[in-house]
């Protein structure tokens, strides 16, 4: 006998496309599981004009045009925005050759969408799913405080603890962008699973896990090849890896199968002031303070479960 069928989780995706990001869109995308109730994008790997274009870019490729997109903040919420073109290319998206999308920009902001849908929608219903810097969540936060009792969960791909930081010593990108808003996310009591540098360096785009995704020999997977095989060069120089870190899509993965994952419940607290240290990710893995849990920080994957889940769900694009 089989139970009643599970309701679709409902999400949101907040991002900033990145050829990560991009992929974990398509794996969300792909999913019969997750309501997407809408993508909001950030100015954060390359500027918001683009960042919003390329969400566009990629759900047509998905063929999905029927997805609401929705352009959020430009810039973060205290300081010039940082963008990081040397590792996604001038457009955000380099690699593959895809065509200008048709399908409409939505009017509101981002932000607005966000707080709207999140009052809207009964509490405790909808996770936020942060692929980028947290501008658009702690704008939100600022503008509906009450939302943090209503957002039943934020799944982020940021920060880091024994892995250090990627664009500092001490900060990971997304975090570092925008550590105000990253401050606010942590302080605002919503259930948040953080996916640190830890875990996103051990799902490495081998030569060998590409050549599995090619060997779907669709549209789709082709244009993931071509895109992991441009946004791959600089991590492998720089970490001498066999591939690179393929960040964002842990973030959906953990929604479609946390099984693959471990971590513990601990203290996160941002540093916001420091010039050596700002963004960085104080994490108290060890559980020497009593400050309380606010994180489950992941510290482990399953990274050739991952990449099989991650192929199995590109073939039905
Ligand atoms: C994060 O920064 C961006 O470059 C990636 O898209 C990912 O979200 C990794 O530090
Ligand atoms: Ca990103």
């Amino acid at each position: 006998m089989t139970g009643p069928a599970e309701e679709p989780m409902k999400i949101i995706i907040d991002t900033d496309p990145g050829q990560d990001d991009a992929v974990a869109l398509l794996l969300a995308l792909a999913s019969d599981r997750l309501d997407i109730l809408g993508i909001t994008a950030v100015a954060g790997n390359v500027p918001l004009p683009l960042t919003q274009k390329n969400v566009r870019i990629v759900c047509e490729l998905a063929q999905k045009p029927g997805v609401k997109v929705f352009a959020g903040s430009r810039a973060p919420m205290n300081k010039p925005l940082i963008t990081a073109e040397y590792l996604h290319g001038k457009s955000g998206l380099d690699g593959p050759v895809l065509p200008d999308p048709q399908m409409p920009l939505q009017p509101q902001h981002g932000v607005d969408f966000i707080v709207d849908t999140i009052l809207r929608e009964p509490p405790g219903d909808v996770t936020l799913c942060t692929l980028g810097p947290l501008t658009n969540i702690g704008l939100a936060l600022q503008q509906a405080p009450q939302l943090s009792e209503r957002i039943k969960q934020i799944v982020m791909m940021g920060g880091g603890l024994f892995e250090g930081g990627n664009v500092t010593p001490a900060a990971e990108f997304n975090i570092y962008v925008d550590p105000q808003a990253a401050q606010a996310v942590f302080a605002s009591g919503i259930p948040i699973v953080m996916m640190p540098l830890d875990v996103t360096h051990k799902v490495l785009t081998t030569r060998q896990r590409v050549a599995d995704i090619a060997q779907l020999g669709t549209p789709v997977a082709r244009a993931v090849v071509e895109m992991l095989e441009f946004f791959e060069r600089y991590d492998e120089e720089k970490y001498g890896t066999d591939g690179g870190p393929l960040h964002d899509p842990t973030v959906i993965a953990w929604l479609l199968k946390p099984d693959l994952f471990s971590g513990r419940y601990c203290n996160v607290e941002i540093e916001t002031v420091s010039p050596l240290t700002e963004g960085m990710t104080v994490i108290d893995w060890w559980q020497v303070t009593d400050r309380p849990h606010n994180a489950l920080v992941i510290g482990d994957v399953d990274a050739d479960g991952f990449f099989k889940l991650l192929a199995d769900h590109l073939a039905r694009l």
